[in-house]
C-alpha cells in the first residue's frame, strides 16, 4: 500500500486536548522548507499532550489517543473518605473514583506547586507530607472543579476532566498504558511488505508537508520501514531527513557516515562483501532507534541489492517453533564490540565500544520490543556456560536463516536518490555482494535518529494536523 499523502491522518488516534495541565498555550511551529519540520519551543510538551509519555527501548512511546470526543464527565459529589484516605468523586455517570490525599496534594496545580511556563511540578518532595489529610473538600459544580483546603490553609483546585483522565481505576490505568504503545505494530513478511511499503517524495517530506511527514512517521512506527524517493544525489540529504523526522544522532562514525568500498576498511560495510541481515551499532547500550541509508550512486551490474526483514516477525516464528531457543536468545546475552579508528569523521577519533545484550528484549507482557544482532561485530568472547554454546549458535543460525528466507526477506535494488528509513531495533538490513569496477562505484550515506525524537515529532505533527481547520 502506498498510502496517499494525508490518507493516514483520519486513521490516527486524536490527541486529547482535555488532558493537558492548565494553563497551556500552543507552541508548535513548523519551520520552512528544508529545516526541521516541527519543533516545540524549549522542548515543551505541545498543546494537548499529557505528561504521560513514556520512554525506554523499542516502541514504548505514544500519543494520547482519544478517538471520538469523550462525553463530558462531571462530578456530582465529592466525599472525604477518611477511612480509605481518599477523596471519592461521584460522577454523573454513576461511577465513583477515589483519589488519595497525598496524590492530590502532590498534584496541586496552583502557581506555587506547578510552574506554569515550564509545565512541570515545582512542589518538592520534601515539602510533601505523606500522611496529609484535607481540612475540607468541596465540589464546585459551577466551575467544574474539586476544591481541597489543606490544614495549612493551602487551597488546591482540580478540573473534573483533568481528574477523570488521571483516574486510578484499573480499567482507566490499563487503557492509558495501552495508549502509550502508540499505533499498533504490524508484523510483516515479504508479501505483506510488498503491499505496504510506503514511498514518499523527498521534497514533500522535508518541505513541510505535514500529511506526508505524518504518513512517514506513522508507517515507521507500524511497519518499521519507509522508502524516501527522489532525494538529491548529494551528501547531506540524510541530515535533512534526520532533522525532519527528529534529530540526527552522531556516533563515532560521525554525524552521518558514508558507505563506499575502500582499501583497509575499518568496517565490513566499507567493502564490497555481502552483508548479512543485521542491526547497526549493537555495541552501544543505547542502540540508534532509526537508521537512514541514502543511495547516492548505485552499483551498475549484478549485486548490491538491499535486503530487509522484520525481526519481530522472525522472533515470533522462533518462539512458536523453538520456544527453547527463543527463551535462550531472550535471556542469555551476546557481547558486541567495535574497536578501531575513524579517520574520516570530523571528530577523528579512536573508538573502543563494548556492550553485552540479549538478542531479544521483551516487555512485561512478553511482547518483543527490541532485537539486536550483528554478526561481524559479535564478540569472540561468548560469556556463557559451556552447555549453552551450541544452542546459542543454533539460535543465531535459525534467526539468520529465517531473515534470509525468501518468504521473509524484502529484496530490492535502491535507485539513485532512494533513502531507506528503518527501525534499527526491529528491521534487519543488509546487502548482496557486488564487484567494484572502475566505472561502477556504490556510494551511500547513512545516519541515525533516536525513537525519543521520532515519537516527539509524531505527537507534534499529529496534534498540528488535528488542529487544522
Ligand atoms: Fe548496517
Ligand atoms: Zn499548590
Amino acid at each position: 500500500m502506498a498510502a496517499a499523502a494525508g490518507r493516514c491522518v483520519c486513521r490516527l488516534p486524536l490527541v486529547t486536548r482535555a488532558v493537558r495541565r492548565p494553563p497551556v498555550t500552543s507552541r508548535g511551529v513548523i519551520r520552512p522548507l528544508g529545516a526541521a519540520a516541527a519543533v516545540t519551543d524549549r522542548h515543551r510538551p505541545p498543546v494537548g499532550l499529557s505528561p504521560l509519555s513514556g520512554g525506554g527501548p523499542g516502541r514504548r512511546y505514544s500519543v494520547q489517543a482519544a478517538g471520538q470526543p469523550a462525553p463530558l464527565h462531571q462530578v456530582v459529589k465529592a466525599v472525604n473518605n477518611r477511612t480509605s484516605g481518599c477523596v471519592d468523586l461521584v460522577w454523573n455517570f454513576g461511577s465513583v473514583t477515589p483519589f488519595p490525599y497525598v496524590w492530590l496534594r502532590d498534584s496541586c496545580l496552583c502557581p506555587d506547586c506547578f510552574h506554569p511556563t515550564t509545565l512541570s511540578r515545582s512542589l518538592r518532595i520534601d515539602q510533601l507530607q505523606v500522611d496529609i489529610e484535607p481540612q475540607s473538600v468541596q465540589n464546585d459544580g459551577a466551575a467544574q472543579q474539586l476544591v481541597v483546603t489543606w490544614p495549612d490553609g493551602h487551597v488546591s483546585r482540580y478540573p473534573h476532566q483533568w481528574l477523570r483522565e488521571r483516574s486510578f481505576a484499573k480499567r482507566d490505568v490499563n487503557a492509558r498504558r495501552k495508549q502509550l504503545d502508540g499505533p499498533k505494530t504490524v508484523l510483516w513478511d515479504r508479501a505483506t511488505m510488498d503491499r505496504h511499503l510506503l514511498r514518499v517524495d523527498y521534497d514533500r517530506l522535508v518541505g513541510g508537508d505535514l500529511a506526508t511527514l505524518h504518513d512517514a512517521l506513522h508507517h515507521l512506527i507500524v511497519y518499521g520501514l519507509v522508502l524516501v524517493r527522489k532525494a538529491p544525489t548529494d551528501f547531506g540529504a540524510v541530515e535533512e531527513i534526520g532533522e525532519t523526522l527528529g534529530h540526527v544522532r552522531p556516533t563515532h562514525y560521525g554525524k552521518t557516515f558514508r558507505v563506499a568500498s575502500k582499501v583497509d576498511a575499518n568496517n565490513l560495510a566499507y567493502t564490497a562483501n555481502e552483508l548479512a541481515p543485521h542491526m547497526d551499532l549493537t555495541y552501544y547500550e543505547y542502540m540508534p532507534g532509526v537508521q537512514m541509508l541514502h543511495c547516492i550512486s548505485q552499483h551498475i551490474g549484478d549485486g548490491g541489492e538491499s535486503i530487509f526483514s522484520d525481526s519481530f516477525h522472525v522472533a515470533e516464528v522462533i518462539r512458536a517453533r523453538r520456544p527453547d531457543l527463543f527463551h535462550l536468545l531472550a535471556t542469555v546475552p551476546f557481547e558486541f564490540a567495535d574497536i578501531g579508528e575513524e579517520a574520516e569523521s570530523r571528530s577523528r577519533c579512536r573508538f573502543h565500544k563494548i556492550h553485552e545484550r540479549t538478542m531479544f528484549c521483551m516487555d512485561e507482557d512478553g511482547n518483543i520490543t527490541q532485537v539486536a544482532t550483528n554478526n561481524p561485530v559479535r564478540s569472540y568472547r561468548l560469556n556463557v556456560p559451556l552447555e549453552l554454546v551450541k544452542p546459542m549458535y543454533e539460535g543465531l543460525r535459525m534467526f539468520n536463516d529465517l531473515c534470509r528466507h525468501p518468504d521473509n526477506q524484502l529484496t530490492f535494488k535502491m535507485d539513485n536518490g532512494d533513502v531507506a528509513v528503518f527501525n534499527n531495533r526491529r528491521v534487519t538490513h543488509g546487502r548482496l555482494g557486488f564487484t567494484v569496477t572502475e566505472d561502477s562505484q556504490r556510494t551511500l550515506e547513512g545516519g541515525y535518529v533516536d525513537w525519543d525524537d521520532i515519537m516527539c515529532r509524531y505527537r507534534i505533527v499529529t496534534d498540528l494536523l488535528r488542529e487544522r481547520p
